[in-house]
């Protein structure tokens, strides 16, 4: 057999032969003598039609099928001139693999977003969730092609881990469903008893464990499922998300910014080459221009201003803010929109932020009040990417985490990098929904994870 993929990429070559296709029933009209079936495979965005009359055995049978039922087709590919499509299927034989039932929720009419999220088992067979997997995937592809053809070494970090990475607290405690041990007097759970001998929780980031082996391997990215009980309830953040981080020594943060912008180009580079029918789709039916945004970023230098020209500027502005701007505080998601979005037009790096609201990890600038930090602003979300080149110095970052409040000896091992030939090293975290959502135009978290974990939704 074909897939349709294979037909619609190697166009003329199929045409006027024998084609053998299996794939679902998108819609299917029909009159006394004759029908038209939409059928969709999975293997390509775009349906091939099928046109089948009497002469099949089985006409009555396949007029009366419902939507999203599996058949397989043979017949012969004829080319259609003028036609939506450049072609068609003639069936000779269609054979039914297995008959939906007359409820399928997904008929032809466009349903919501909003709905479709409410029916996640059967989304991905709709024109739109089709395109945002289809997209996800290769951009998956792409982060790995662009890191290996690097030679950067692709690291495992652990998902339950027993440190905090960020230092903010936002975890979620692993523990057996049984405690081993029972509770103590007072109720609370003796964690040095437990399962890992310790208080253990989902990561947040695999960045410090990413650390450990960058100064092994010099160049090294991880790409796996992180976790934050953030409750946060937008439309950018989701309680399981997945992130990308590199981290490269002997570099500091302007190699860092130079990575982020190599990556973030490559990647679009690659979708719009590889996913054609489908960013064309969200160009006509999400977000118009989104085409000639996704191009204009790839040719042209993302602007670099550091937090406090960031506050200069949104100072001054005309916008009203919901949240005022003063040196010192963190930059809410109007203030990244306004500076992308009216101001530059384009993705922003911010960099240099004060060490107060940055992690512990950062390397303290000279003036000894900001980090050398960097965060990517694009327009339509804020922050895709937040980074850093780190803090080598071990007087310096045991300082930093006492002030964050964190016990140095549970840092013991993330200590003993810097005492080991601990050279300069920097990386970032790519929020990798965030680069779906900027990739397809798609504005909410949600629409763009398979299976979506966000504040008050854990359906599956
Ligand atoms: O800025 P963050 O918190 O940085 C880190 O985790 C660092 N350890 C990264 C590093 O230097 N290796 O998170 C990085 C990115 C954000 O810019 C954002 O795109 C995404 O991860 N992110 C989220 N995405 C969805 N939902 C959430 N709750 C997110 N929190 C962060
Ligand atoms: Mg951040």
């Amino acid at each position: 057999s074909q897939s349709v993929r294979e037909l619609y990429r190697g166009q003329d070559s199929f045409i006027d032969s024998e084609v053998f296709v299996k794939g679902w029933i998108r819609t299917l009209r029909n009159s006394k003598s004759f029908g038209f079936i939409e059928l969709n495979d999975g293997t390509f965005f775009k349906n091939i039609q099928i046109v089948f009359d009497e002469e099949l055995g089985n006409f009555e049978k396949i007029s009366k099928l419902s939507i999203s039922s599996a058949i397989e087709v043979k017949g012969k590919l004829v080319a259609t001139p003028g036609a939506k499509q450049p072609f068609e299927i003639k069936a000779t034989d269609i054979a039914v693999a297995a008959e939906s039932e007359g409820d399928f929720p997904l008929q032809k009419k466009r349903h919501s977003l909003e709905y479709l999220r409410t029916i996640a088992h059967l989304r991905p067979r709709s024109n739109t969730f089709s395109a945002v997997f289809r997209v996800r995937s290769l951009a998956a592809y792409a982060i790995h092609k662009f890191f290996q053809e690097r030679d950067f070494i692709y690291v495992h970090t652990p998902v339950i881990t027993g440190s905090d990475a960020e230092g903010a607290g936002e975890m979620f405690r692993v523990t057996t469903m049984d405690p081993i041990n029972p509770p103590m007097a007072d109720g609370k759970l003796d964690y040095s008893k437990d399962f890992f001998g310790k208080e253990t929780n989902l990561t947040v980031s695999g960045q410090l464990e990413g650390e450990t082996f960058a100064m092994a391997f010099k160049n090294i990215y991880t790409f796996g499922p992180t976790f934050r009980a953030e409750n946060s309830n937008t439309t950018r953040h989701a309680a399981e998300f997945w992130m990308i981080e590199p981290e490269i020594a002997f570099a500091d943060l302007e190699d860092d910014m130079e990575l982020a912008e190599d990556m973030l180009k490559y990647i679009i580079s690659y979708v719009l080459e590889n996913a054609p029918e489908e960013m064309e789709f969200f160009n006509s039916f999400v977000d118009k221009g989104l085409l000639d945004r996704l191009n204009n970023i790839v040719s042209s230098d993302f602007e670099r201003i550091t937090y406090t020209k960031a506050v200069e500027i949104l100072k001054e502005a005309k916008a009203e803010f919901e949240f005022p701007v003063e040196w010192g505080c963190d930059l809410q998601t109007e203030h990244e929109r306004y500076l992308t979005e009216e101001v530059y037009k384009k993705p922003v790096f911010v960099t240099d932020y004060p060490k107060e609201i940055k992690a512990f990890y950062m390397k303290l600038n000279d003036d000894n009040k900001t980090v050398a930090a960097m965060d990517l602003l694009v327009p339509g979300i804020g922050e895709i990417i937040g980074g850093s080149q780190r803090e080598v110095n071990l007087e310096l970052l045991k300082e930093r985490m006492k002030e964050s409040g964190l016990d140095e000896k549970e840092y013991w091992w993330y200590l003993d990098l810097r005492k080991y030939g601990g050279a300069d090293h920097a990386g970032f975290g790519l929020g990798f929904e965030r680069a779906i959502m900027y990739l397809t135009g798609i504005s909410n978290i949600r629409d763009v994870i398979p299976f979506p974990r966000t504040v008050k939704s854990a359906e599956f």
